[in-house]
């Protein structure tokens, strides 16, 4: 029964993406794109909002260390676009266009109203 919704959705997003170029929100794009950029999806390290996470932790001659990803939810725009264009240790790169890290920026704002910027 599921499998069938599934498919149906799938089958209207197909036809309707081909009938209609502009069938998705920027909204609706930006929160696929966060999900999942051609790569591996940002909240998976960064968090569900960007609100940043602890990635993994370990101990080092007995004092404890934590590998995280930052908060982005509330950068300025030209350091979140310079941080997805310089490679990066721990960051995948992704070769996004300006507009995808556009919509990236304003998804997040969007995600968290009342903490706005930095
Ligand atoms: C594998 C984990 C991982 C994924 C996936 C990831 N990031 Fe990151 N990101 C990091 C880490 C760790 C940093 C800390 C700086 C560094 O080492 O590059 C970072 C830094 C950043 C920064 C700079 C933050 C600052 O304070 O300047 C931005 C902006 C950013 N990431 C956005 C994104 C976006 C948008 C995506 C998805 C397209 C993404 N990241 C996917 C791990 C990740």
């Amino acid at each position: 029964m599921k499998g069938w919704f599934v498919l149906a959705l799938f089958l209207n997003l197909w036809t309707g993406l081909s009938a209609e170029e502009s069938f998705i929100t920027n909204d609706e794009y930006a929160k696929m794109l966060y999900k999942n950029p051609r790569g591996i999806g940002c909240g998976n390290c960064h968090g569900q909002k960007g609100e940043g996470k602890v990635l993994s932790e370990f101990i080092k001659n007995g004092k404890r260390y934590a590998v995280t990803a930052p908060a982005i939810y509330n950068l300025p725009m030209k350091r979140f676009k310079r941080a997805l264009k310089q490679p990066s240790k721990l960051m995948p790169e992704y070769f996004l266009t300006e507009k995808e890290m556009a919509y990236l920026y304003f998804y997040l704002l969007k995600q968290n109203p009342k903490k706005g910027k930095k």
